[in-house]
């Protein structure tokens, strides 16, 4: 492992890289990254980016959308067949058709989304600033694409009307509110934090809901031990930065096998490679752009 981190080390180097990597990332993928983050402080990196190349430690969207906001600089995704099955629920064609279908609308899309669907939306959000942005649009009739639970989370906090598509995370669809009744008898005291992917009835239940991200910050104040609604990579990066509290999954299941996919292996070889390199064509990219801007304007 110390000889592929050195490979690593020199080969971004010579080749002016940085890495970003998600929360969700092994732990020894987080170790070597420049950066480790949520979807928006990850968008937000890659744009303040000094480097000629990004490799980028996730699943497809995400290295997309740093693709789209950065077309002078390569962007590599050294595990290309890591996709979100959530991103894969809506098309373009269907954002047309619900567009067609509620022409007063304005689109919010997730940025766990295709770049197709992207061009075809207003404005994208994430898990940290999707109230935000809602709350940002001069309409009242939003239609909300592609997370059915995100939307039903947004829709709490405004008064708008949300139309929600019905795609959903598969990790987090897999936690229930009887995970969460067992996890706060089995850790007493313990706090519950949940992620907005997660269902309705887990939302009801949480003590806090937070962005990846939202959950870090939030554990560098925490006195209690925190039971964690999100998936499970998460945890290493928690115990690393905040160990004075204890970690719990808040069930045996959240893995995300996508986010699994990258290695030190598939990082250096994509770094000595320069592989798989993002390229989405111009027209989609501009539009895509737009909706990413303006989601980056409205910060979080
Ligand atoms: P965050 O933006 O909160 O990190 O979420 C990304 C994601 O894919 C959650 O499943
Ligand atoms: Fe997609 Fe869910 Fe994996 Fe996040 S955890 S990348 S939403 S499948």
């Amino acid at each position: 492992m110390a000889n592929l981190v050195d490979e690593i080390t020199k080969l971004k180097e010579t080749r002016r890289a940085i890495i970003l990597a998600h929360n969700y990332q092994r732990g020894e993928v987080q170790d070597i990254a420049d950066y480790v983050g949520d979807s928006f402080g990850l968008s937000q990196k890659a744009v303040e980016a000094d480097a000629d190349v990004i490799v980028f430690c996730g699943v497809d969207f995400m290295a997309e959308s740093a693709a789209i906001l950065n077309p002078g600089k390569a962007v590599l995704n050294p595990a290309p067949e890591a996709g979100c099955p959530m991103a894969r629920m809506i098309t373009a064609a269907d954002v047309r058709a619900l567009k067609a279908q509620h022409p007063g609308a304005e689109v919010v899309c997730y940025v766990n989304s295709s770049a197709d669907v992207k061009a075809e939306s207003d404005v994208c959000c994430t898990s940290s600033n999707a109230v935000k942005v809602v709350n940002s649009l001069p309409g009242d009739e939003v239609i909300f694409v592609p997370d059915k639970n995100l939307a039903a989370y947004t829709q709490r906090f405004t008064g708008k009307e949300i139309l929600p598509w019905h795609g959903y995370c598969p990790t987090h669809q897999l936690i229930t509110a009887g995970d969460v009744l067992v996890a706060k008898m089995d850790h007493p005291g313990a706090e519950v934090l949940a992620h907005p992917e997660c269902r309705p009835e887990v939302i009801d239940l949480a003590d806090k809901v937070f962005s990846t991200d939202g959950m870090i910050k939030y554990a560098r104040e925490a006195k209690n031990d925190l039971i964690i609604g999100t998936e499970s990579g998460i945890i290493h990066r928690l115990k690393k930065e905040n160990p004075g509290i204890r970690y719990y999954p808040l069930s045996s299941y959240t893995t995300c096998p996508n986010m699994k996919m990258n290695t030190l292996e598939t990082v250096r070889d994509s770094l000595r490679d320069m592989r798989t390199e993002i390229r989405i064509p111009e027209n989609i990219r501009i539009r895509a752009k737009k909706a990413l801007d303006r989601m980056l304007e409205v910060g979080r």
